[in-house]
Protein backbone atom coordinates (compact mmCIF):
# COMPACT_ATOMS: atom_id res chain seq x y z
CA UNK A 1 0.00 0.00 0.00
CA UNK A 2 1.31 3.04 -1.37
CA UNK A 3 1.29 6.55 1.48
CA UNK A 4 -0.70 9.10 1.08
CA UNK A 5 2.12 11.60 0.05
CA UNK A 6 3.64 9.35 -2.79
CA UNK A 7 0.21 8.67 -4.06
CA UNK A 8 -0.55 12.94 -4.28
CA UNK A 9 3.02 13.28 -5.68
CA UNK A 10 2.89 10.58 -8.64
CA UNK A 11 -0.36 12.51 -9.50
CA UNK A 12 1.14 16.05 -9.65
CA UNK A 13 4.25 14.88 -11.71
CA UNK A 14 1.35 13.10 -13.94
CA UNK A 15 -0.71 16.29 -14.47
CA UNK A 16 2.71 17.96 -15.03
CA UNK A 17 3.96 15.44 -17.23
CA UNK A 18 1.14 15.03 -19.37
CA UNK A 19 0.10 18.73 -19.47
CA UNK A 20 -2.56 18.78 -16.95
CA UNK A 21 -1.27 21.30 -14.35
CA UNK A 22 1.57 23.47 -14.37
CA UNK A 23 2.79 25.65 -11.16
CA UNK A 24 1.80 29.40 -12.01
CA UNK A 25 4.66 31.30 -12.70
CA UNK A 26 7.02 28.73 -12.54
CA UNK A 27 9.90 30.16 -14.07
CA UNK A 28 10.21 32.62 -11.40
CA UNK A 29 9.74 29.76 -8.70
CA UNK A 30 5.98 29.37 -8.63
CA UNK A 31 3.33 31.62 -6.60
CA UNK A 32 1.75 29.91 -4.05
CA UNK A 33 -1.43 28.02 -4.19
CA UNK A 34 -1.64 29.44 -7.76
CA UNK A 35 -1.91 27.09 -10.40
CA UNK A 36 -2.32 27.02 -14.29
CA UNK A 37 -3.71 24.38 -16.56
CA UNK A 38 -2.22 22.67 -19.31
CA UNK A 39 -3.54 21.98 -23.05
CA UNK A 40 -4.99 18.66 -21.11
CA UNK A 41 -5.97 20.27 -18.21
CA UNK A 42 -8.58 22.92 -19.62
CA UNK A 43 -10.33 20.79 -21.66
CA UNK A 44 -11.13 18.71 -18.25
CA UNK A 45 -11.98 21.73 -16.41
CA UNK A 46 -14.03 22.85 -19.77
CA UNK A 47 -15.98 19.08 -19.93
CA UNK A 48 -16.85 19.56 -15.81
CA UNK A 49 -18.07 22.72 -16.45
CA UNK A 50 -20.18 22.08 -19.27
CA UNK A 51 -21.45 18.76 -17.42
CA UNK A 52 -22.68 21.07 -14.96
CA UNK A 53 -23.98 24.01 -17.06
CA UNK A 54 -26.38 21.34 -19.30
CA UNK A 55 -27.51 19.80 -16.11
CA UNK A 56 -28.85 23.12 -14.25
CA UNK A 57 -29.66 24.95 -17.50
CA UNK A 58 -30.42 22.81 -20.29
CA UNK A 59 -31.70 19.55 -18.35
CA UNK A 60 -33.71 21.84 -15.76
CA UNK A 61 -37.10 23.27 -17.07
CA UNK A 62 -36.59 26.50 -14.51
CA UNK A 63 -32.98 27.26 -14.01
CA UNK A 64 -31.00 30.13 -16.16
CA UNK A 65 -27.80 31.49 -16.21
CA UNK A 66 -25.72 34.46 -15.49
CA UNK A 67 -22.10 35.90 -15.95
CA UNK A 68 -21.87 38.96 -13.27
CA UNK A 69 -18.58 40.37 -12.87
CA UNK A 70 -15.68 39.70 -10.26
CA UNK A 71 -15.72 43.72 -8.94
CA UNK A 72 -18.78 45.44 -7.64
CA UNK A 73 -19.68 47.64 -5.64
CA UNK A 74 -18.41 47.43 -1.88
CA UNK A 75 -21.34 48.05 -0.26
CA UNK A 76 -22.12 44.39 -1.80
CA UNK A 77 -19.52 42.87 0.71
CA UNK A 78 -21.01 44.71 3.71
CA UNK A 79 -24.34 43.89 2.84
CA UNK A 80 -23.40 39.90 2.39
CA UNK A 81 -21.83 40.14 5.94
CA UNK A 82 -18.58 39.09 4.33
CA UNK A 83 -16.55 42.32 5.83
CA UNK A 84 -17.70 41.25 9.04
CA UNK A 85 -17.63 37.63 9.25
CA UNK A 86 -16.01 35.98 6.74
CA UNK A 87 -13.18 35.79 8.63
CA UNK A 88 -10.74 32.48 9.72
CA UNK A 89 -8.86 32.15 12.76
CA UNK A 90 -4.94 32.98 12.55
CA UNK A 91 -2.56 32.00 14.84
CA UNK A 92 1.52 33.09 14.20
CA UNK A 93 4.46 31.13 15.61
CA UNK A 94 6.47 33.31 17.99
CA UNK A 95 10.11 31.45 15.93
CA UNK A 96 9.65 30.80 12.54
CA UNK A 97 6.96 34.19 12.37
CA UNK A 98 4.80 31.56 10.35
CA UNK A 99 1.18 32.06 10.14
CA UNK A 100 -1.25 28.75 10.39
CA UNK A 101 -5.13 28.68 10.12
CA UNK A 102 -6.33 27.27 13.43
CA UNK A 103 -7.39 24.14 13.29
CA UNK A 104 -6.21 20.17 14.44
CA UNK A 105 -2.87 20.81 13.91
CA UNK A 106 -2.47 24.08 16.03
CA UNK A 107 -4.51 23.61 18.46
CA UNK A 108 -2.31 22.12 21.13
CA UNK A 109 -0.49 25.98 20.96
CA UNK A 110 2.90 24.66 18.67
CA UNK A 111 3.70 25.42 15.21
CA UNK A 112 3.24 22.60 13.11
CA UNK A 113 6.42 23.67 11.43
CA UNK A 114 9.06 24.33 14.20
CA UNK A 115 7.61 23.43 17.56
CA UNK A 116 7.52 26.90 18.75
CA UNK A 117 5.10 28.65 20.87
CA UNK A 118 1.88 29.87 18.68
CA UNK A 119 0.07 33.11 19.14
CA UNK A 120 -4.00 33.58 20.62
CA UNK A 121 -6.00 33.23 17.49
CA UNK A 122 -6.51 36.24 15.90
CA UNK A 123 -9.88 36.91 13.10
CA UNK A 124 -8.34 37.43 9.82
CA UNK A 125 -10.62 38.33 6.71
CA UNK A 126 -10.58 36.11 3.66
CA UNK A 127 -11.33 38.81 1.18
CA UNK A 128 -8.54 39.94 -1.52
CA UNK A 129 -9.00 43.72 -1.27
CA UNK A 130 -7.86 45.95 -4.41
CA UNK A 131 -8.38 49.27 -5.54
CA UNK A 132 -10.18 50.66 -8.10
CA UNK A 133 -9.06 53.85 -9.94
CA UNK A 134 -5.77 55.77 -10.07
CA UNK A 135 -6.11 56.84 -6.51
CA UNK A 136 -5.21 54.21 -4.07
CA UNK A 137 -7.06 55.85 -1.26
CA UNK A 138 -10.30 54.40 1.09
CA UNK A 139 -12.65 55.34 -0.75
CA UNK A 140 -11.30 53.53 -3.89
CA UNK A 141 -11.53 50.03 -2.00
CA UNK A 142 -13.06 47.24 -3.50
CA UNK A 143 -12.88 43.59 -3.60
CA UNK A 144 -12.52 40.53 -5.45
CA UNK A 145 -15.26 38.63 -4.77
CA UNK A 146 -15.09 35.79 -2.36
CA UNK A 147 -18.66 33.53 -3.77
CA UNK A 148 -19.71 33.89 -7.05
CA UNK A 149 -23.72 34.07 -6.07
CA UNK A 150 -23.41 37.34 -4.75
CA UNK A 151 -23.56 38.74 -8.41
CA UNK A 152 -26.96 36.46 -8.52
CA UNK A 153 -28.55 38.24 -5.70
CA UNK A 154 -28.06 41.22 -6.85
CA UNK A 155 -29.57 40.72 -10.02
CA UNK A 156 -32.49 39.02 -8.87
CA UNK A 157 -34.75 41.47 -10.02
CA UNK A 158 -33.31 42.10 -13.22
CA UNK A 159 -33.52 38.09 -13.55
CA UNK A 160 -37.24 37.80 -12.61
CA UNK A 161 -38.79 40.67 -14.78
CA UNK A 162 -36.49 39.90 -17.72
CA UNK A 163 -37.05 36.19 -18.03
CA UNK A 164 -40.99 36.75 -16.51
CA UNK A 165 -40.14 33.40 -13.71
CA UNK A 166 -42.48 32.64 -11.45
CA UNK A 167 -40.93 31.04 -8.36
CA UNK A 168 -39.49 28.35 -7.71
CA UNK A 169 -36.82 28.81 -10.06
CA UNK A 170 -32.97 28.69 -10.34
CA UNK A 171 -29.78 31.25 -11.31
CA UNK A 172 -26.66 29.36 -12.32
CA UNK A 173 -23.24 30.85 -12.54
CA UNK A 174 -19.79 29.88 -13.04
CA UNK A 175 -17.07 31.57 -12.39
CA UNK A 176 -13.93 32.91 -10.37
CA UNK A 177 -13.72 33.68 -6.95
CA UNK A 178 -10.70 35.15 -4.90
CA UNK A 179 -9.80 34.18 -1.17
CA UNK A 180 -6.59 34.91 0.76
CA UNK A 181 -6.65 31.92 2.70
CA UNK A 182 -4.23 31.58 5.33
CA UNK A 183 -2.77 28.09 4.45
CA UNK A 184 -3.50 26.91 0.74
CA UNK A 185 -2.84 23.31 0.73
CA UNK A 186 -3.05 20.03 -0.76
CA UNK A 187 -2.29 20.95 -4.37
CA UNK A 188 -5.07 22.76 -5.87
CA UNK A 189 -7.50 21.63 -3.18
CA UNK A 190 -7.34 24.91 -1.45
CA UNK A 191 -6.20 28.45 -3.56
CA UNK A 192 -6.28 31.88 -3.75
CA UNK A 193 -8.11 31.85 -6.80
CA UNK A 194 -10.48 29.25 -8.14
CA UNK A 195 -13.71 29.17 -10.08
CA UNK A 196 -17.05 28.11 -8.40
CA UNK A 197 -20.16 26.67 -10.20
CA UNK A 198 -23.01 27.53 -7.95
CA UNK A 199 -26.71 27.53 -8.54
CA UNK A 200 -29.30 29.52 -6.49
CA UNK A 201 -32.96 28.24 -6.20
CA UNK A 202 -35.63 31.13 -5.18
CA UNK A 203 -38.50 29.54 -3.32
CA UNK A 204 -41.00 29.84 -0.87
CA UNK A 205 -39.98 29.57 2.47
CA UNK A 206 -42.32 26.72 3.06
CA UNK A 207 -41.10 24.52 0.43
CA UNK A 208 -37.01 25.49 1.35
CA UNK A 209 -36.35 22.22 3.35
CA UNK A 210 -38.10 19.69 1.20
CA UNK A 211 -35.82 21.35 -1.96
CA UNK A 212 -32.53 21.44 0.14
CA UNK A 213 -32.86 17.49 0.46
CA UNK A 214 -33.75 17.33 -3.60
CA UNK A 215 -30.75 19.37 -4.43
CA UNK A 216 -28.46 17.39 -2.07
CA UNK A 217 -29.69 13.73 -3.78
CA UNK A 218 -29.15 15.99 -7.56
CA UNK A 219 -25.60 16.94 -6.96
CA UNK A 220 -24.88 13.62 -5.01
CA UNK A 221 -26.14 11.76 -7.96
CA UNK A 222 -24.28 14.26 -10.11
CA UNK A 223 -20.61 12.62 -9.34
CA UNK A 224 -21.77 9.22 -9.22
CA UNK A 225 -22.89 9.99 -13.11
CA UNK A 226 -19.72 11.33 -13.82
CA UNK A 227 -17.74 8.05 -12.31
CA UNK A 228 -16.38 8.61 -8.56
CA UNK A 229 -16.78 5.95 -6.71
CA UNK A 230 -19.88 5.44 -4.04
CA UNK A 231 -17.65 4.79 -1.39
CA UNK A 232 -15.45 7.93 -2.03
CA UNK A 233 -18.52 9.69 -1.53
CA UNK A 234 -20.60 10.77 1.71
CA UNK A 235 -22.49 13.82 3.00
CA UNK A 236 -21.50 15.72 6.21
CA UNK A 237 -24.29 17.75 8.34
CA UNK A 238 -22.84 20.55 9.27
CA UNK A 239 -23.39 21.93 12.66
CA UNK A 240 -24.85 24.73 13.87
CA UNK A 241 -21.68 26.17 15.21
CA UNK A 242 -19.64 25.31 12.19
CA UNK A 243 -21.87 26.93 9.40
CA UNK A 244 -21.38 29.91 7.43
CA UNK A 245 -22.91 32.82 8.68
CA UNK A 246 -25.68 32.59 6.20
CA UNK A 247 -26.62 29.35 6.49
CA UNK A 248 -30.34 27.97 7.78
CA UNK A 249 -28.97 24.06 6.97
CA UNK A 250 -26.04 23.22 5.69
CA UNK A 251 -24.56 19.95 4.34
CA UNK A 252 -21.37 19.46 3.03
CA UNK A 253 -20.53 16.63 -0.04
CA UNK A 254 -17.54 15.38 1.05
CA UNK A 255 -14.96 13.31 -1.19
CA UNK A 256 -12.44 10.62 0.30
CA UNK A 257 -9.04 12.13 -0.85
CA UNK A 258 -6.33 10.51 -0.01
CA UNK A 259 -5.84 13.17 2.98
CA UNK A 260 -8.58 12.34 4.67
CA UNK A 261 -12.36 13.26 4.19
CA UNK A 262 -12.89 16.80 2.87
CA UNK A 263 -16.18 19.04 1.80
CA UNK A 264 -16.08 19.07 -2.27
CA UNK A 265 -19.47 21.18 -2.51
CA UNK A 266 -21.61 22.77 -0.01
CA UNK A 267 -25.45 22.77 0.12
CA UNK A 268 -26.87 25.64 2.13
CA UNK A 269 -30.59 26.97 2.63
CA UNK A 270 -29.99 30.67 3.29
CA UNK A 271 -33.55 31.15 4.70
CA UNK A 272 -34.38 34.58 3.16
CA UNK A 273 -30.76 36.15 4.24
CA UNK A 274 -29.28 37.66 1.17
CA UNK A 275 -32.72 39.44 -0.77
CA UNK A 276 -32.95 40.90 3.06
CA UNK A 277 -30.33 42.11 3.09
CA UNK A 278 -29.44 43.60 -0.15
CA UNK A 279 -32.67 45.31 0.02
CA UNK A 280 -31.33 46.70 3.65
CA UNK A 281 -28.53 48.13 2.49
CA UNK A 282 -29.34 49.05 -1.27
CA UNK A 283 -32.64 50.42 -0.42
CA UNK A 284 -34.22 48.52 -2.99
CA UNK A 285 -36.91 46.16 -3.05
CA UNK A 286 -35.90 42.60 -3.26
CA UNK A 287 -38.78 40.83 -2.39
CA UNK A 288 -41.39 38.85 -4.27
CA UNK A 289 -44.96 39.67 -5.36
CA UNK A 290 -46.43 36.07 -5.27
CA UNK A 291 -49.73 35.56 -8.43
CA UNK A 292 -51.31 33.62 -6.88
CA UNK A 293 -51.72 34.62 -2.68
CA UNK A 294 -51.13 38.21 -3.85
CA UNK A 295 -48.55 38.36 -1.08
CA UNK A 296 -45.41 40.31 -0.83
CA UNK A 297 -42.19 38.60 0.78
CA UNK A 298 -38.56 37.31 0.01
CA UNK A 299 -38.14 33.89 -1.50
CA UNK A 300 -35.78 31.52 0.59
CA UNK A 301 -32.97 30.48 -1.32
CA UNK A 302 -31.54 26.99 -1.83
CA UNK A 303 -27.34 27.31 -2.81
CA UNK A 304 -25.67 24.67 -4.12
CA UNK A 305 -22.05 25.42 -4.60
CA UNK A 306 -18.88 23.34 -5.61
CA UNK A 307 -15.52 24.52 -6.63
CA UNK A 308 -14.45 23.75 -10.35
CA UNK A 309 -10.53 22.95 -9.18
CA UNK A 310 -11.19 20.87 -6.06
CA UNK A 311 -14.01 18.42 -7.83
CA UNK A 312 -11.37 18.60 -10.42
CA UNK A 313 -9.11 16.89 -8.14
CA UNK A 314 -11.38 14.37 -6.79
CA UNK A 315 -12.33 13.05 -10.05
CA UNK A 316 -8.43 13.31 -11.08
CA UNK A 317 -7.81 11.30 -8.12
CA UNK A 318 -10.49 8.75 -7.92
CA UNK A 319 -9.99 8.05 -11.86
CA UNK A 320 -6.24 7.53 -11.25
CA UNK A 321 -4.52 4.14 -11.08
CA UNK A 322 -0.89 2.29 -10.86
CA UNK A 323 -0.57 -0.37 -12.42
CA UNK A 324 2.94 -2.09 -10.80
CA UNK A 325 4.44 -4.52 -13.55
CA UNK A 326 2.34 -3.22 -16.30
CA UNK A 327 -1.22 -4.98 -17.52
CA UNK A 328 0.23 -5.71 -21.05
CA UNK A 329 2.51 -8.88 -20.25
CA UNK A 330 3.75 -8.55 -23.90
CA UNK A 331 6.17 -5.57 -23.80
CA UNK A 332 9.51 -4.59 -21.91
CA UNK A 333 6.88 -1.92 -20.21
CA UNK A 334 5.88 -4.83 -18.07
CA UNK A 335 8.48 -4.07 -15.78
CA UNK A 336 6.90 -0.50 -15.00
CA UNK A 337 4.31 0.76 -13.21
CA UNK A 338 1.65 1.66 -15.84
CA UNK A 339 -0.73 4.49 -14.56
CA UNK A 340 -4.22 4.77 -15.99
CA UNK A 341 -6.65 7.65 -15.93
CA UNK A 342 -10.11 5.85 -15.53
CA UNK A 343 -12.02 9.65 -16.18
CA UNK A 344 -15.16 8.85 -17.18
CA UNK A 345 -15.23 9.13 -21.14
CA UNK A 346 -17.45 12.71 -20.77
CA UNK A 347 -14.93 14.04 -18.78
CA UNK A 348 -11.56 13.01 -20.71
CA UNK A 349 -9.84 15.77 -22.40
CA UNK A 350 -9.50 13.72 -25.05
CA UNK A 351 -11.72 11.38 -26.60
CA UNK A 352 -9.88 9.47 -29.17
CA UNK A 353 -6.29 8.71 -30.08
CA UNK A 354 -5.16 7.83 -34.00
CA UNK A 355 -1.94 5.81 -34.21
CA UNK A 356 -0.36 4.81 -37.17
CA UNK A 357 1.18 1.44 -36.00
CA UNK A 358 3.96 2.18 -37.87
CA UNK A 359 5.57 5.99 -38.53
CA UNK A 360 8.11 5.06 -41.31
CA UNK A 361 5.12 3.95 -43.28
CA UNK A 362 4.03 6.55 -45.52
CA UNK A 363 0.88 4.91 -46.54
CA UNK A 364 -0.04 4.32 -43.14
CA UNK A 365 0.58 7.35 -41.78
CA UNK A 366 -1.55 9.27 -44.90
CA UNK A 367 -4.36 6.85 -43.97
CA UNK A 368 -4.13 7.78 -40.59
CA UNK A 369 -3.43 11.59 -40.72
CA UNK A 370 -7.33 11.20 -43.42
CA UNK A 371 -8.68 9.44 -40.30
CA UNK A 372 -7.53 11.80 -37.86
CA UNK A 373 -9.10 14.60 -40.03
CA UNK A 374 -12.50 13.08 -41.03
CA UNK A 375 -12.84 12.61 -36.92
CA UNK A 376 -11.81 15.94 -35.72
CA UNK A 377 -14.96 17.91 -36.27
CA UNK A 378 -16.11 15.18 -34.12
CA UNK A 379 -14.47 14.48 -31.59
CA UNK A 380 -11.07 16.27 -29.92
CA UNK A 381 -8.87 13.66 -31.22
CA UNK A 382 -4.73 13.51 -31.16
CA UNK A 383 -2.61 12.06 -33.65
CA UNK A 384 0.45 10.32 -32.18
CA UNK A 385 3.02 8.49 -34.56
CA UNK A 386 6.10 8.64 -31.94
CA UNK A 387 7.57 5.84 -30.52
CA UNK A 388 6.42 2.15 -30.30
CA UNK A 389 2.58 1.43 -30.34
CA UNK A 390 2.68 -0.04 -26.74
CA UNK A 391 4.07 3.39 -25.21
CA UNK A 392 1.45 5.53 -27.23
CA UNK A 393 -0.97 3.66 -26.44
CA UNK A 394 0.41 3.80 -21.85
CA UNK A 395 0.71 7.95 -22.95
CA UNK A 396 -2.96 7.61 -23.61
CA UNK A 397 -3.89 5.85 -21.04
CA UNK A 398 -2.17 7.81 -18.51
CA UNK A 399 -3.95 10.86 -19.89
CA UNK A 400 -7.18 8.75 -19.74
CA UNK A 401 -8.09 9.27 -23.86
CA UNK A 402 -10.95 6.40 -24.01
CA UNK A 403 -10.04 5.33 -27.70
CA UNK A 404 -7.30 4.93 -29.42
CA UNK A 405 -7.67 4.09 -32.93
CA UNK A 406 -4.45 2.35 -34.71
CA UNK A 407 -4.22 2.30 -38.77
CA UNK A 408 -2.34 -0.70 -39.71
CA UNK A 409 -1.75 -2.82 -43.26
CA UNK A 410 -5.21 -4.25 -42.99
CA UNK A 411 -6.69 -0.75 -43.54
CA UNK A 412 -5.41 -0.17 -46.69
CA UNK A 413 -6.85 -3.36 -47.39
CA UNK A 414 -10.29 -3.03 -45.96
CA UNK A 415 -11.09 0.19 -44.62
CA UNK A 416 -11.36 -0.79 -40.98
CA UNK A 417 -8.94 0.42 -37.95
CA UNK A 418 -8.69 -1.05 -34.32
CA UNK A 419 -10.23 0.57 -31.72
CA UNK A 420 -8.89 -0.34 -28.50
CA UNK A 421 -10.68 0.66 -25.14
CA UNK A 422 -8.51 2.37 -22.24
CA UNK A 423 -10.61 0.25 -19.62
CA UNK A 424 -10.64 -2.89 -20.99
CA UNK A 425 -7.70 -2.55 -23.14
CA UNK A 426 -10.56 -5.30 -25.82
CA UNK A 427 -10.04 -4.27 -29.51
CA UNK A 428 -12.47 -4.56 -32.00
CA UNK A 429 -12.19 -4.02 -36.09
CA UNK A 430 -15.16 -1.02 -36.98
CA UNK A 431 -15.28 0.43 -40.83
CA UNK A 432 -14.07 3.51 -41.09
CA UNK A 433 -17.14 4.93 -42.56
CA UNK A 434 -18.93 3.81 -38.98
CA UNK A 435 -16.42 5.44 -36.89
CA UNK A 436 -18.04 8.60 -35.72
CA UNK A 437 -21.48 6.56 -34.94
CA UNK A 438 -20.28 4.12 -33.20
CA UNK A 439 -17.82 6.22 -31.15
CA UNK A 440 -20.76 8.63 -30.57
CA UNK A 441 -22.57 5.60 -29.54
CA UNK A 442 -19.95 4.44 -27.02
CA UNK A 443 -19.17 8.02 -25.28
CA UNK A 444 -22.72 8.66 -24.29
CA UNK A 445 -22.38 6.94 -20.96
N1 LIG B 1 -21.48 30.53 -1.87
C1 LIG B 1 -21.20 29.57 -0.90
C2 LIG B 1 -19.79 29.25 -0.78
O1 LIG B 1 -18.94 29.88 -1.35
P1 LIG B 1 -18.14 27.60 0.42
O2 LIG B 1 -18.43 26.35 1.20
O3 LIG B 1 -17.33 28.64 1.07
O4 LIG B 1 -19.57 28.16 0.01
C3 LIG B 1 -18.15 26.33 -1.84
O5 LIG B 1 -17.47 27.19 -0.96
C4 LIG B 1 -17.17 25.46 -2.59
O6 LIG B 1 -16.17 26.27 -3.22
C5 LIG B 1 -16.38 24.50 -1.70
O7 LIG B 1 -17.11 23.32 -1.44
C6 LIG B 1 -15.16 24.22 -2.57
O8 LIG B 1 -15.47 23.25 -3.56
C7 LIG B 1 -14.94 25.55 -3.24
N2 LIG B 1 -13.90 26.32 -2.55
C8 LIG B 1 -14.05 27.14 -1.47
N3 LIG B 1 -12.88 27.67 -1.10
C9 LIG B 1 -11.94 27.19 -1.96
C10 LIG B 1 -10.53 27.37 -2.11
N4 LIG B 1 -9.85 28.18 -1.30
N5 LIG B 1 -9.89 26.70 -3.11
C11 LIG B 1 -10.59 25.89 -3.94
N6 LIG B 1 -11.91 25.68 -3.85
C12 LIG B 1 -12.59 26.32 -2.88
Amino acid sequence: MKTTKKIIENLVALTKRRGFIFPSSEIYGGFSSCYDFGPLGVELKRNIKNEWWREMTQLSENIVGLDASILMNPKVWEASGHLQGFADELVECFSCKKRFKQDETTKAGKCPECQGRLSEPKKFNLMMKTFTGPVENEAAVTYLRAETCQGIYVNFKNVLQSMRLKLPFGIAQIGKAFRNEITPKNFIFRMREFEQMEMQWFCKKEEAHQFFEKWKEKRYQWYLKLGIKKENLRFREVPAVERAHYAVEQVDIEYHFPFGWQEIEGIHNRGEWDLSRHTKYSSQDLSYFDPQTKEKYFPHIVETSVGVERSLLAFLIDAYEEVPGGRTKTTKASKEIEVVLKLSKRLAPIKVAVLPLLSNKKELVSKAREVFFMLKPAFLCQYDDQGSIGRRYRRQDEQGTPFALTIDFETLKDETVTLRDRDTMAQERIKIQDLISVISSKLVN
